[in-house]
């Protein structure tokens, strides 16, 4: 089991998550995070600091393909531990539809 980054990250990417996971575990892309799901232990702590409630766990029906992104992506993206100053828009995009289809990124972040 491992908790995964959804949806509702893209464009928002607030960066909460990242201060307070034990294990340092989640990866940065241009406009969302990814968990690396063999680092993760499963904590839980990640879960309830999002503002967009974009982490779940992966017991969860129906996140397959996330779980899937949150791997591949957690491969090739820098590590990131320290917040950063979220998207000025962030708020606006919280709960928009079809954000992966119409914007998501592979290209990663700048890391810490
Ligand atoms: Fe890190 Fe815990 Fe969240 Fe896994 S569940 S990403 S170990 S804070
Ligand atoms: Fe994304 Fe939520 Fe973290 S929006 S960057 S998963 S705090």
């Amino acid at each position: 089991m491992t908790y995964v980054v959804v949806e509702n990250c893209i464009k928002c990417k607030y960066m909460d998550c990242v201060e307070v996971c034990p294990v340092d575990c989640f990866y940065e892309g241009e406009n969302m995070l990814v968990i690396h799901p063999d680092e993760c232990i499963d904590c839980g702590v990640c879960e309830p600091e999002c503002p967009a409630e974009a982490i779940k766990p992966d017991t969860e029906p129906g996140l397959e393909k996330w779980l899937e992104l949150n791997a591949e992506y957690a491969k090739i993206w820098p590590n990131i531990t320290v917040k950063k100053e979220p998207p000025p828009d962030a708020k606006d995009w919280d709960g928009v539809p079809d954000k992966y289809r119409k914007f998501f990124s592979p290209e990663p972040g700048e890391g810490d």
